[in-house]
Order: C-alpha cells, then structure tokens, then sequence
C-alpha cells in the first residue's frame, strides 16, 4: 500500500504548470472536489479571507474569459519580446526554449477554450496588510494540488492585472476584494511533471544562514533548475550543494 505521504509527495512532486488543454469540460463533481480541498487551506486567525470566483460558460464568465485571453496574449506578447524568447537558441524549433514558447503560445491563443478559470480572489486587510497574501496562497496551492490529484492540471497567473479593474466591474467583484491569483484548470493536452527544483541543499539552512542541512537530500530521480531571483543569481556565491560536491 502506498504511504501517505508518498502518496502527497507524488503530487506534490508532478504538479508541474500546465499551459496545453483539452477543451473537455470538468465535470461539476470533480470541481467541487478541488474547490472543496482548496477551502481546507490554513489562514490568518482562520479568518479566510479568500473567494473563488469560477469562470466556465456563462454569459457574464465567457465575456471575462474573452477580456482575460486579450491580456494573456498582450502580456505573453511583451514577455516573450523582452526576455527573448525568439532569439537564442528559441531559433531551433526543438530546443525546450522553443518548446515552451509554443506551449506559451498555444495557451494564450486558445484561452477562451480552457474550460475553468478562477479567479482567486483575496477581501484586502484594513489597514493594508504586507501579509495579507499569506492568507489566500496556502488556498490556491490546495487548489493546485487538488486538481493535480485528480488529474487536472493548473496554471497561476497574474496576467490578469491589466484588466482587473474592468473584470471587477464586469462580475461584481467589491471594492475590498483584490484578484490575487488566476489560475487555469483542466485535463493537460500533454503529460504532468516531473518539477525541475533547486537542489534541497541549496534553500534549506540549519541552525543559521547558509549553514549546510546534511540531513536533507533530493530524492534519487529528482531533476533540477538553476533559476531563480535575478539578484540572488548575479550575487550568488556557490551554492551549498555546490560546495558540497567540492
Ligand atoms: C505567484 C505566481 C505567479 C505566476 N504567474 C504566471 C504567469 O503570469 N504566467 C504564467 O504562464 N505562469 C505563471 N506562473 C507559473 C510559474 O511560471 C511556474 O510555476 C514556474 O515557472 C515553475 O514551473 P512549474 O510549476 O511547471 O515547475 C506563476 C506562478 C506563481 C507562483
């Protein structure tokens, strides 16, 4: 029988983002099951400030999908220019640059179709909070990994941003309520993960900062990134696990 946490640990570990989608509907009762897991988050003082507002085929959803979608390809537009997504080695079709750039691509042209989108919405602190999101991201992760369970897969984004004031108006979101989050969901046009992580070594410290924890190791078949915060790279002395393997 599986452990547990083998078992949470396989989810957790194969929740990659999904940007291609069948355009299948998800069915109502698997749906609640994710919203269901997402509503089980912890949160400050179990105040659970959080709201989901779930986009199918509605009138009022379908004409928030079509706004979304024009911000998802304008944003996609810009990122992909600036940070170069065509140039480099983008230029070879079967370099994994150019691979997620289609899959960029085909996620922004064919948003309309993606079956489910919800907006996560969090109610703002008063006074404002810096902490606030501590309170909604537990939510949305739940959600992630719910739907991972299930064999849906997810996206969050904040490609939202640029319209959220018109989304807000056009499906009654309050003043008080911000979109933290929109997060795509349905069954994956391709396979789910294996995540690429940064070794374990390299973000966990004992007993102070960067101070080497031998006692956690990735598992045997785990992949890795090397990415991370711009300033973190361009400062970065080796990295724990580096030093390690000297
Ligand atoms: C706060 C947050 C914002 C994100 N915003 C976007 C986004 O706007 N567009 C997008 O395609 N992915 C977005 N992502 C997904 C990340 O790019 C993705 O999780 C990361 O590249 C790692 O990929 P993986 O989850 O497949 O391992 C976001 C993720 C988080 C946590």
């Amino acid at each position: 029988m599986t452990e547990p946490f083998e078992a949470v640990l396989e989810v957790m570990a194969t929740a990659r983002t999904i940007h291609r989608y069948l355009p299948d509907p998800v069915p109502e009762k698997d749906l609640g099951r994710i919203l269901y897991a997402a509503t089980r988050a912890p949160s400050g003082s179990n105040s659970q400030p959080f709201r989901f507002v779930v986009l199918r085929d509605g009138e009022r959803a379908s004409a928030a999908k079509a706004l979304l979608a024009e911000s998802f390809r304008s944003q996609w537009s810009r990122k992909s220019s600036n940070e170069g997504w065509d140039r480099g080695s983008g230029l070879d079709r079967d370099s994994p640059k150019a691979r997620s750039a289609r899959a960029m691509r085909q996620f922004v042209d064919g948003f309309e179709r993606i079956p489910v989108v919800v907006l996560a919405c969090i109610l703002r602190f008063h006074p404002p909070n810096p902490y606030e999101g501590a309170s909604i991201y537990p939510a949305c992760q739940n959600l992630l990994l719910a739907a991972r369970a299930l064999g849906y897969g997810a996206c969050f984004s904040v490609w939202h941003l640029p319209v959220e004031d018109r989304l807000k108006a056009m499906l009654d979101i309050p003043e008080h309520a911000a979109i933290s989050l929109t997060i795509t969901v349905g069954r994956p046009a391709g396979r789910h993960g294996p995540l690429r992580r940064r070794p374990v070594r390299d973000l966990v410290y004992d007993d102070a900062w960067e101070q080497s924890a031998a006692w956690v190791q990735d598992p045997p078949g785990s992949r890795f990134s090397r990415s991370g915060p711009p300033g973190a790279r361009r400062f970065r002395p080796p990295s724990v696990a580096e030093r390690d393997l000297k």
